[in-house]
C-alpha cells in the first residue's frame, strides 16, 4: 500500500474489508466512504473546514446526555431523519415523521375520550378519529403514545414547572378503532441551540423555530409502527420547519367552536370546556407489517 494515490485511496479502503462482512454493511459502509471521498475532492476540503467538522462532532458528543442527543438533532436539521422517513413510507399509510428527542416511555393511560388538558393554560382542543387499516377497517386494540409541549412551547421534561407527565398520554382503542381526547393548543418553539447544531443553523442563516404539533407513535399487532406528529393549518411556521417534518397529508384543520353543544359524545369533563374551543378530526392509517 505504499504506492496509494488520491485516485486509488477510495479503491484501498475497500479492499480492506474482510471477506467475511456482512453483506448490508459492505454495501452501506462502501457507499458511505465513495461519497465522503467525493465529497473531500469535489469541495476540495481544506485542513481547516476538516478540522472544524470534526471539532463539531466533538462538541455534538460533549453535550449529548441521555436527555439531549445532538447527532439525531443534526440529523434532523440536515434533513437526514426526513429523509430516511420518505425513503421508506408507503403512499396509502399516514406518512411518519420525526420521533425528535422530547419522548417519554411510560406515560399514564388515559381512556378514549379522556382529558389530557387538565390545569394547563391555554385554547381547548378536542381531537378524535379513526386509527384503521389501509383497506379502511378500523384497528380494534391500537395502542397509541401521545406528547405535546404546553402553551409556552415547552415539553414537561424540558420545564421545572411541568409534572413529569403533563400533556403526555398512552390510549387504547376500542372495537370501532376511535381515539378521542382533550389537551390544550401546542405552541411552536425553537429546537436546542445552543450547541453545535445552533452554530450550523446560525452560520448558514438559519432559524431554528419548528411548528407547532402533537406527537404519536401508534402501533398494533400486524402493522407497521407509526412514529409521526400532526400539525395544524394555520401555524406561521409551516413551511419553514428546521426539521423538514411536515407533510401535506399530516396538515389538520382546527375548527373553532364557539357553541359547547358541538363538543362530540363521550368527551370526559366537557362541563370544564369554555368557548371558543377547537375541534380536531384526524385519522390514522397504518400499513400492513
Ligand atoms: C420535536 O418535535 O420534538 C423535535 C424534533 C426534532 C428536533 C427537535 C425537536
Ligand atoms: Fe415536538
Amino acid at each position: 500500500m505504499r504506492t496509494v494515490t488520491k485516485d486509488t485511496l477510495t479503491q484501498a479502503f475497500l479492499d480492506y474489508i474482510g471477506d467475511d462482512t456482512d453483506p448490508r454493511t459492505r454495501f452501506v459502509l462502501e457507499s458511505l466512504v465513495r461519497h465522503l471521498h467525493d465529497f473531500a475532492t469535489e469541495t476540495m476540503l481544506t485542513h481547516e473546514e476538516w478540522r472544524k467538522g470534526l471539532e463539531l462532532l466533538m462538541k455534538a458528543g460533549e453535550i449529548s446526555s441521555p436527555h439531549r442527543n445532538e447527532f439525531v438533532l443534526f440529523s434532523d436539521v440536515l434533513g437526514l431523519s426526513s429523509l430516511v422517513d420518505m425513503l421508506h413510507s408507503e403512499p396509502d399509510s399516514t406518512p411518519s415523521s420525526v420521533l425528535g428527542p422530547f419522548h417519554i416511555l411510560g406515560a399514564p393511560t388515559l381512556p378514549v375520550g379522556g382529558n389530557m388538558k387538565a390545569d394547563n393554560d391555554g385554547a381547548a382542543i378536542i381531537v378524535s378519529g379513526i386509527v384503521k387499516s389501509t383497506d379502511g377497517t378500523p384497528i380494534s386494540g391500537a395502542e397509541i403514545e401521545i406528547w405535546q409541549t404546553a402553551d409556552n412551547g415547552l415539553y414537561s421534561n424540558m420545564d421545572p414547572d411541568q409534572e413529569d407527565y403533563n400533556l403526555r398520554a398512552h390510549m387504547v382503542v376500542g372495537d370501532d378503532g376511535r381515539y378521542a381526547f382533550t389537551t390544550v393548543r401546542p405552541a411552536p418553539y425553537i429546537v436546542p441551540d445552543d450547541g453545535p447544531v445552533g452554530e450550523l443553523l446560525d452560520a448558514t442563516g438559519r432559524q431554528p423555530w419548528r411548528p407547532s404539533h402533537l406527537h404519536f407513535i401508534i402501533t398494533a399487532p400486524g402493522h407497521r409502527t407509526l412514529v409521526t406528529e400532526v400539525f395544524p393549518s394555520d401555524d406561521p411556521y409551516l413551511d419553514q420547519d428546521a426539521v423538514f417534518g411536515v407533510r401535506e397529508k399530516l396538515v389538520m384543520e382546527y375548527i373553532e367552536q364557539t357553541d359547547l353543544n358541538n363538543i362530540p359524545n363521550g368527551i370526559a369533563d366537557s362541563d370544564k370546556i369554555q368557548a371558543p374551543y377547537f375541534t380536531v378530526d384526524f385519522d390514522f392509517v397504518l400499513g400492513a407489517e
